[in-house]
């Protein structure tokens, strides 16, 4: 298996239930937001070797060489770039990551016929909900420039298929991943101000942070928090393993939310995580932030009726293992991203 963004939050995770699954594994990533600690934890736990390259999805030379060393039977592509608020601000570099890496990756794997792809896509792709739950049915109106990337990579993913039938593919799209690997060792470690809500809370918690700023306390929900389908990774990383064994024993092309089909609160999270690490958590509600829905979660239903997989742990497991990982390791990973020239430096004082 070829893992592009595999050293990433999700492809991590998703790299040791495929180690477990008892699958090769090369995991590709360009270390844009991840450390390269983080494959000798992924080694230590997976128990096995999993081999790294460290190339750029949309390098398409580097992908030739990766299918030309060694059999591919299928590819799980994470490599992207995934926070809304910045790709409002970035377009280009978004759509050149996430439509551009998907493009080059799509013409590698036809050079080198390789049929079998499962995609990171996400719930950003429908928009504001028109009805809940958001079924794969419910029209795609995405309202910023992250999701428009994740619908048209779909796009062309299945403009692809048509044109080749036998590149078979899964279209995954996520709802909230949150939570870690139960062992504490691998787990979500943003650069800078998180953006998402549970590495926020898990950095006050540890300390690093003073308080949670609340985006809204008056919608028309059951404490006027927003409310999110949040799914543990090892769920969402087991939903790709049941993704890839349906890809496999029945060739036909799917599209699946995976998340668990129901929706937490801001503040039922909040109590949850202070109940779990025995901390509280300060906050303080602000005002909404343009853009921001009241709720949202999945019709988890087809991912159930087509993998036979749902998701297993609650919201309580979430928050267990989110501590977990950021108590053992208040401040992330242990080293910074280490630059391309870094590397290169370090390569060749082990040679001398
Ligand atoms: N985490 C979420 O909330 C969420 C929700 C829905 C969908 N997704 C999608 O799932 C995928 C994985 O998300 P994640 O949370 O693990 O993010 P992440 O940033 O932790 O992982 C992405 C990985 O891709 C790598 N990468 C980025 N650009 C690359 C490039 N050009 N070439 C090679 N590697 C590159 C990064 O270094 C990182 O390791 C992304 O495609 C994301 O859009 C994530």
């Amino acid at each position: 298996m070829l893992v592009t963004g595999g050293l990433g939050f999700v492809g991590s995770h998703v790299c040791v239930a495929l180690a477990e699954a008892g699958y090769d594994i090369v995991a590709l990533d360009n270390l844009a937001n991840a450390r390269l600690s983080v494959l000798a934890r992924l080694r230590e736990i997976a128990g096995r070797r999993i081999s790294f390259v460290r190339a750029d999805v949309r390098d398409g030379r580097a992908l030739a060489q990766v299918f030309r060393r060694r059999p591919v039977a299928a590819v799980l592509h994470f490599a992207g770039l995934k926070a809304v608020h910045e790709s409002v601000a970035q377009p280009l570099e978004y759509y050149d990551t996430n439509v551009g890496g998907t493009l080059t990756l799509l013409r590698a794997m036809r050079q080198h016929d390789v049929r079998r792809l499962v995609f990171s896509s996400s719930c950003t792709v429908y928009g504001a909900p028109e009805s809940l739950p958001l079924t794969e049915t419910h029209p795609l109106r995405p309202a910023n420039p992250y999701g428009r990337t994740k619908m048209i990579a779909e796009g062309l993913i299945a403009d692809c298929a048509a044109a080749w039938p036998e590149l078979k593919y899964a279209l995954l799209r996520y709802f909230n991943p949150v939570g870690a690997h139960p062992s504490g060792r691998i787990g979500e470690d943003p650069l800078g101000v998180p953006n998402n809500l549970f590495p926020y809370i898990a950095q006050v918690a540890v300390g690093r942070r003073a308080k949670l700023n609340v985006w809204g306390g008056d919608y028309d929900t059951q404490d006027g928090t927003g409310v999110r389908d949040y799914i543990h990774v090892m769920d969402l990383a087991a939903g790709h393993v049941a993704a890839l064994a349906r890809l496999e024993s029945q060739p036909e092309s799917f599209t699946v939310n995976l998340g668990t089909g129901r929706g937490y609160s801001v503040l039922e999270v909040v109590k949850t995580f202070e109940r779990v690490c025995g901390r509280p958590i300060p906050y303080e509600i602000r005002e909404r932030r343009a853009g921001d829905l009241a709720q949202s979660w999945a019709d988890a239903t087809l991912a159930e009726r087509l993998l036979g997989w749902r998701a297993r742990y609650g919201l309580e497991d979430m928050c267990r293992d989110a501590w977990r990982w950021q108590s053992l390791n208040p401040d992330g990973y242990p080293e910074r991203p280490v630059s391309a020239a870094e590397t290169r430096r370090r390569r060749s004082r082990r040679r001398s």
